[in-house]
């Protein structure tokens, strides 16, 4: 098949060792963990945005805590000044009449930056940061604007940040390249491992120097795409033209790297029409509108993405269980003959670890699901 690593790549093992290790911890997140290494191999930056407490911090610390090089972390409020972010005035230099930052130890001189509550920057830093995240350069205050070591950036938020919110923010969230909206934690199993496990902190066996990313890199955009990928991403985005959503040239562009990151990390030998699945955190302007779900729509029904289809599917599972009242006995059978279905669909689908692992779920519901309603007779 495909998929199969011809040679053996200890860089690639180590991503997906780490890949292995940070979905085996947080608990629902093998999307966002995904689109954070895929981002890493891409050197593009990537924003996460749910509700306090869902887990964004706990995967891009474990993410950074993963890769060597020079980091710099920061919870951005309103009152957090320039000097914070981007190193304070040198008083030497001011004796001389010169104005001229020291950047040790901040954002200018760091090789992976995280950003919590980035919408939450005052004008004046989110205006740096837009330079610092797209031009990758930074003027001490000398006039030279010096290229910085800056490869990924990693930010968390509470909101999106709509053209509504201000001109500034919807400028920095074009920025960043990867975007998604991370839910609460959805599933029964998912919630008890959350209540009944007291360190969710993913346990790493490898760390990855920047060399190492850097060989990532270099690797992925080596692979070749195949002809029926070609073909899908050009499909998918006149299919999107047709509903309204135009993302920029500027991220149509991009999102090709994008792609190959994510086949390198998927283990594949080129870019087949499945690894679309993760321009769908690219392929949209604006949260608004519905955009990110019609990308999700238009990708999954063009290249079929398995990963995409079996997150549909297990939400279509929760949607029964919860629907479901074991204490009537027709209901119940009703609720298992709709899993027994769901099962059959996802027996079809081939090529993705998930497959296997969300069927294993299902089986252990449908088994629970049978109890119950046993019990309540
Ligand atoms: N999906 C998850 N998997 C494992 N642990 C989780 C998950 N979601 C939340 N937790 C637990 O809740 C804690 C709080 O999560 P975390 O601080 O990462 O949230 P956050 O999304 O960054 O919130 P905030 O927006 O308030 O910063 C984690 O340290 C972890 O113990
Ligand atoms: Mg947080």
């Amino acid at each position: 098949m495909k998929l199969v690593r011809s040679n053996v790549d200890p860089v690639r093992e180590k991503f997906a060792a780490a890949r292995k290790e940070l979905s085996a911890a947080l608990i629902e997140r093998e999307d966002e963990v995904d689109l954070v290494l895929t981002a890493l191999v891409a050197n593009e930056h990537v924003l996460l945005v749910g509700p306090p407490g869902c887990g964004k911090s706990l995967l891009l610390d474990s993410v950074l805590s993963w890769t060597g090089g020079t980091k710099f972390s920061i919870l951005l409020t309103k009152f957090t000044s320039v000097e914070e972010v981007m190193g304070p005035v040198s008083l030497s230099a001011l004796k001389a009449d010169k104005y001229l930052r020291v950047t040790t130890g901040k954002l200018p001189e760091a090789d992976y930056a995280y950003c919590d509550e980035v919408f939450k920057a005052s004008s004046a830093i989110l205006n740096t940061l837009l330079r610092v995240l797209n031009e990758r350069t930074y003027d001490v205050g000398d006039g030279v604007a010096r290229k910085v070591p800056l490869k990924l950036c990693l930010a968390a938020s509470n909101e999106w940040a709509s053209p509504d919110t201000g001109k500034e923010l919807a400028a920095l969230s074009d920025r960043f390249l990867l975007r998604k909206s991370v839910s609460p934690i959805r599933s029964q199993a998912g919630r008890q491992k959350l209540l009944w496990t007291r360190d969710h902190a993913p346990k790493l066996s490898t760390t990855v120097s920047p060399a190492e990313v850097e060989e990532a890199r270099r690797a992925a955009l080596s692979l070749p795409w195949s002809s029926e990928a070609k073909e899908a991403m050009e499909t998918v985005l006149k299919e999107l033209a047709k509903e309204g959503v135009q993302p920029g040239d500027r991220r149509q562009f991009k999102t090709v790297g994008v792609v190959q990151a994510f086949a390198y990390l998927c283990g594949a030998d080129e870019v087949l029409p499945e690894h679309l699945e993760v321009a769908q955190h690219c392929l949209w302007d604006s949260p608004d509108g519905d955009q990110p779900q019609k990308a999700a729509q238009v990708i999954a029904r063009v290249a079929n993405p398995v990963g995409m289809r079996v997150t549909q599917l297990l939400l279509e599972v929760e949607q029964v269980l919860v629907a479901a009242d074991v204490r009537n006995l027709s209901d119940a059978a009703k609720a298992a003959a709709k899993l027994a279905e769901i099962d059959r669909q996802m027996s079809s689908l081939k090529g993705n670890g998930r497959v296997e692992k969300a069927r294993l779920y299902l089986k252990e519901q449908l088994k629970k699901l049978k109890l119950a309603s046993i019990e309540a007779v």
